[in-house]
């Protein structure tokens, strides 16, 4: 199996100072004990050229949180795949349910950026995920294949998708291990049927995770590592959910 993965999304928070702090207190843990997974973080834009000299030679990633889909432009306030690859970045999330519902991103869009990101030679974090009323109303497997359908792009290139539940993000509320699996094999199966060159593409589950359910959610099958907001700007929990990686 490819080495897990987990992300840390550390959304719009940290100074310069805070940022420096906690990538400095991981790659200190990473000097003495080396857990079983590839860690990532995704700080916000201004932190990033502190985080990248914090983490120099520890070998934990850096990721943006986001992209433009175009390379160069007239586009103020935004940043491109190239501009992060850049910065020292290997990955980027794109379409993080705070952009397709918050900021209005559509399949399209996150298509063209999740495109973009490994144009760049980025690989893309393409988030997908249910609200609650569409999985009330039954519709998760649908609402979720058709995202990856219509935002993973059909190309070479490294790939990662992360299944994000909306109403699990920032919550404390977590699917069942059953959903979670089924919601995996669904990603896999139109991975596999549609997009045969990301069909091995790890597949992430996020929303909630924490050291308390990190080992279970990493049991099921097809669940290659996770995506950790909240738990990410602790450095002790985002390591004991590093350490759950067997
Ligand atoms: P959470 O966020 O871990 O705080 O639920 C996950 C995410 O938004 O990626």
């Amino acid at each position: 199996m490819t080495r897990r993965l987990i992300a840390g999304n550390w959304k719009m928070n940290g100074l310069r100072g805070d940022g420096t702090q906690l990538a400095g207190d991981l790659a200190d843990r990473l000097a003495t004990e080396q857990p079983n997974c590839e860690l990532l973080v995704c700080p916000p834009f201004t932190v990033m050229a502190d985080v990248a000299d914090a983490i120099d030679g520890s070998g934990i990633a850096l990721g943006g949180q986001d992209c433009h889909q175009k390379m160069t432009g007239a586009f103020t306030g935004s940043v491109s795949a190239a501009m992060l690859a850049d910065m020292g970045c290997r990955y980027v999330i794109v379409g993080h349910s705070e952009r397709r519902h918050g900021l209005g991103e559509t399949d399209a869009t996150v298509l063209a950026k999740a495109s973009a990101a490994q144009m760049a030679g980025l690989i893309p974090i393409v988030c997908v995920g249910e609200t609650a009323d569409q999985r009330d109303a039954g519709q998760a497997l649908p609402v979720v294949t058709e995202q990856v359908l219509g935002s993973v792009p059909d190309a070479h290139g490294g790939l990662v998708v992360a299944y994000e539940p909306v109403w699990a993000i920032g919550t404390g509320r977590v699917p069942t291990m059953e959903d979670v699996a089924a919601v995996h094999a669904a990603i896999r199966k139109v991975l596999r049927d549609a997009r045969p060159r990301g069909s091995d593409a790890l597949i992430l589950y996020g929303g909630s995770a924490k050291p308390e359910n990190a080992a279970e959610i990493l049991a099921v099958e097809e669940v290659g590592g996770l995506l950790v907001g909240g738990a990410s700007l602790k450095p002790d929990q985002f390591w004991a959910i590093a350490a759950s990686c067997d």
